[in-house]
């Protein structure tokens, strides 16, 4: 159980939100961060109903609402985004990040294009459709609001195992940038955080191991530090770049890594 944050520490005082993806994983804990940050509406997206509506009432209905969205449906994004404004007046912050992993580890050699098109569904046309709706509405409103998307460690390197969802974080990059500079003469910020593994479902799906074993998993790729890096650790993160904290940063891809992606290839110790 976590201590509630102070008020005059609270970051999202008054702000409404949208947290797709938050059935689960990042997006749950992040939709909870939001909401104890002072957020006054938190709107959480998923296409997991039941898990949604769970999620939702742990944070609270007077503050938290579940509502379905498909992110590959564009005119679920599109009604997503009209009920948040509808029901709370605004939309200051869109939190983008419904993903789903590859379907198997595969290289270019063995890269299976239905596949590869459901990657590139969810995790890059969806988040396009997300970022769309989310800043036409905030314009529409006049509101200076952010924009923040879930890239990945994968976004700016290569992978050689999962080629697909590889190429679909790259997009989320290409997405955030383009739309950064749209968008900010018009006032909304728009930028992307980059985790590096995360113990969640989707880690165990891209493995196909068990909860034992993700731990297990989760304490060798972490190695010399406190421990892994938790779904908190990212909340963080996002709630900084949802924020006035970061009032002049737009375009951005804050990785959340502990490091790991800053090794050089180095022959020589010294
Ligand atoms: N866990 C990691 O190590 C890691 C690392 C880097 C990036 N990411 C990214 O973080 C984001 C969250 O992943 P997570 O690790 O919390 O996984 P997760 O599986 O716990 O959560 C993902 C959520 O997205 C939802 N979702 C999937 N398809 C959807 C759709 N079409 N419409 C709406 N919702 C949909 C799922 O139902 C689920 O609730 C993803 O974009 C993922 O690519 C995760």
């Amino acid at each position: 159980m976590t201590q509630p944050i102070p008020s005059p520490l609270q970051k999202l005082h008054g702000k409404v939100a949208i947290v797709t993806g938050a059935a689960s994983g990042i997006g749950a804990v992040t939709a909870r961060h939001f909401a104890d940050h002072g957020a006054l509406a938190v709107v959480i997206a998923d296409v997991q109903d039941a898990k949604g509506r769970e999620v939702a009432a742990s944070i609270g209905s007077h503050r938290c609402t579940y509502v379905h969205c498909d992110v590959t449906d564009k005119d679920q994004v599109k009604s997503l985004v009209e009920f948040t404004v509808k029901h709370y007046g605004s939309l200051d912050v869109m939190y983008s990040n419904a993903g789903i992993p590859s379907a198997s580890a595969q290289t270019v050699l063995e890269l299976d294009l239905s596949g590869y098109d459901r990657v590139m569904e969810v995790n890059a046309r969806g988040m396009a459709a997300c970022v769309k709706h989310a800043a036409r509405a905030m314009l529409e409103k006049g509101v200076k609001g952010s924009i923040v998307c879930t890239a990945s460690f994968l976004a700016d390197c290569g992978s050689e195992s999962v080629t697909d969802y590889t190429m679909s974080k790259h997009a989320v990059l290409g997405l955030v940038r383009s739309a950064s500079l749209q968008l900010a003469p018009l006032g909304v910020r728009v930028n992307c955080v980059s985790p590096s593994f995360v113990g969640t479902p989707m880690v165990a799906e891209t493995f196909k191991i068990g909860a034992e074993e993700l731990k297990e998993m989760m304490a060798a790729v972490y190695i010399g530090r406190d421990g892994p890096l938790m779904e908190k650790h990212v909340a963080d993160a996002v709630v900084f770049l949802a924020s006035e904290d970061s009032a002049f940063v737009t375009g951005h891809n804050l990785v959340v890594d502990g490091g790991l992606g800053i090794k050089s290839l180095s022959l020589l110790k010294p």
